[in-house]
């Protein structure tokens, strides 16, 4: 990370939380309340990005209200790179405002060679931890997820890592993200009774992806578990970037993730059919999108990805409009059917 330009009089902005800028939501039954949006690292952050880049959003971000950074241990490109990214940025200007931000990170997908460099055993979730801290200079995180289930595993060996991380101070609170229904049960279950409750659950949730409301969202908030949805723009599709081709500098351009099939000549007539909605609306369909899963009562917050600073921007235009009639509800229903 070379190409550095540090920000060394950066004061965030006194304003930052003032009435309307952004909205705070109660996690779950716990006493911490999430913002609406929160920022991911998962692309657009890695050691391929320009710092200064990655530092412009950030910062922006945080003006904005936005106090939540969602990391996990592989977001880069290269792996470790986002959480280098964000160490530096926080080391450089965000320090002095540690106590006003909830830093997340996770483990559980690939890692590190060898066999102890994916999955969710005690011995990488504990290295892991560590490895995370020293990358992002932090003494803890404020959540702590298991970023999936891993049937090779037992679930109590992840869990009592979860409760041993905590009660070592390395986190303040534990999460679950990826894992289906009848193990997130029995996994809330086993923190629960370990006095380190599970405070959220993060998953996929986007108009065109809604796997989660057959019964996660539901048992979520029999639990008291707040929910936090990723991919609200599903990377990129539902935006109009790809209404009139591949642009090279996205996602898909840059072949991160995305394939050509995501943008079949059924799914843009969807989309070109949403857009105009958006329109009516008076928003960007990346708006209307984030403003979907934010109109969902069991949503805390939205976990959004964005590559440039306009995005970040046009995204948290979304707080502006976030209620949809039954009517328009049924609409885009029939839209995606
Ligand atoms: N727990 C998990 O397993 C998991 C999995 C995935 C993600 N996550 C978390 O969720 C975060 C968000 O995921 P995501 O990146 O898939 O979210 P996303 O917000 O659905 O997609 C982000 C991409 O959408 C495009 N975009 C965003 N705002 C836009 C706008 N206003 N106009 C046009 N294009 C816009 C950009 O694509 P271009 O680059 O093409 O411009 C951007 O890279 C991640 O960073 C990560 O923190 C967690």
């Amino acid at each position: 990370m070379s190409n550095c330009v540090l920000i060394p009089d950066y004061k965030a902005d006194p304003a930052r939380y003032e009435e309307g800028r952004m909205e705070y939501r109660q996690c779950g039954n716990s006493g911490i309340k999430l913002p609406a949006l929160s920022l991911g690292f998962w692309w657009n952050f890695g050691g391929i990005d320009p710092l200064e880049s990655s530092r412009e959003k950030v910062l922006y971000a945080f003006d904005q209200g936005i106090t939540c950074f969602d990391l996990a241990n592989n977001y880069g490109p290269p792996f470790g790179s986002a959480e280098e990214t964000f160490g530096r940025i926080y080391r450089d200007n965000l320090r002095p405002y540690r106590h006003e931000m909830i830093i997340t990170t996770k483990a559980g997908y690939h890692m590190w060679d060898g066999p102890y460099g994916f999955g969710s055993s005690r011995k990488m979730l504990m290295t892991s931890i560590d490895e995370s801290l020293r990358r992002m200079g932090l003494d803890y995180v404020d959540i702590f997820y298991s970023h999936r289930y891993d049937e090779n595993t037992p679930l109590d060996e992840t869990m009592q890592a979860l409760v041993d991380i905590v009660r070592q101070g390395k986190a303040l609170y534990v999460g679950l993200s990826n894992y289906p229904v009848d193990k997130l049960l029995y996994a809330a279950r086993y923190l629960q009774d370990s006095s380190v409750p599970c405070l959220i659950y993060q998953g996929k949730y986007n108009m065109m992806f809604r796997n989660v409301e057959e019964s996660m969202l539901h048992t979520l908030s029999n639990l008291g578990i707040g929910f936090t949805a990723f991919s609200p723009i599903a990377q990129g599709i539902l935006t109009d970037k790809y209404l009139n081709g591949v642009p090279a500098d996205s996602r898909l351009g840059k072949g991160h993730y995305l394939k050509q099939s995501d943008i079949a000549p059924e799914v843009l007539a969807k989309i070109s059919a949403l857009n105009d909605m958006a329109h009516e609306r008076g928003q960007s369909l990346a708006q209307m999108a984030v403003a979907w899963v934010l109109d969902n009562p069991v949503t805390t917050s939205v976990i959004i990805g964005t590559r440039t600073v306009e995005q970040l921007r046009d995204n948290l235009g979304a707080l502006n409009h976030t209620h949809f009639s039954d009517d328009e509800r049924r609409r885009i229903d029939e839209i995606l059917r």
